[in-house]
């Protein structure tokens, strides 16, 4: 990606925003795109939200180290203005060779965008916190749309939302790997028949 000179919105960002973590983690949290603090770092989520972010993960149990963090830009969008979509189809080739290499269980989308990339119809507000089964480019996923933890700042019911829908991850990467290990099972008593 440092590489790519197409990339459309490298003329304006100070340094490419690639991601945060484990590489072999099986969450991937994939926010909109990198703002000031992000773009000054070159890593996601350090300002405010990033600061929210790690008060909602640590309510799930989980760190910054064993998960990874990306967003669906990967520099920062001059004005901090949305990303249009043909920019997030140019960084969609990149972001989706990181979900392929990292293939993770379940993919926690932050915010309108990265869920659009995943769930295009549906409506956050109907859907945060909820899990969706989603073949994605062949491989089988689990997505969990979650409000944008900037949203979370704005808004106090949001806030206390978001927190809730985050307990509920370790719930459900438990329930994905159960459903895991007994599929197996089933095989390797078939096999024995
Ligand atoms: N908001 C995002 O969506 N991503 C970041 O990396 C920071 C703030």
């Amino acid at each position: 990606m440092r590489e790519d000179k197409n990339l459309p919105l490298r003329k304006g960002a100070t340094q490419l925003v690639f991601g945060v973590g484990d590489p072999e983690t099986e969450i991937v949290f994939i926010g909109e795109g990198p703002g000031y603090y992000e773009d000054q770092k070159g890593e996601p989520f350090v300002g405010n939200a990033g600061a929210f972010l790690n008060q909602l993960l640590s309510s799930a149990g989980l760190t910054r180290q064993e998960v990874f963090i990306t967003n669906v830009v990967h520099h920062r969008p001059p004005q901090n203005r949305d990303p249009e979509p043909d920019e997030i189809k140019a960084y969609g080739l990149y972001l989706d060779q990181m979900i392929d290499i990292i293939s993770p269980k379940i993919i926690v989308t932050l915010g309108r965008f990265s869920m659009g990339k995943f769930l295009p119809s549906a409506r956050i507000t109907g859907v945060h916190g909820k899990k969706f089964d989603v073949n994605w480019e062949g491989e089988d996923l689990v997505v969990v749309p979650m409000y944008h933890p900037a949203a979370g700042l704005r808004n106090p019911s949001v806030k206390e939302q978001t927190v809730e829908d985050f307990k509920k991850l370790p719930g459900i990467l438990e329930e994905i790997k159960n459903k895991e290990s007994s599929k197996k099972e089933e095989v390797e008593q078939m096999q024995l028949v």
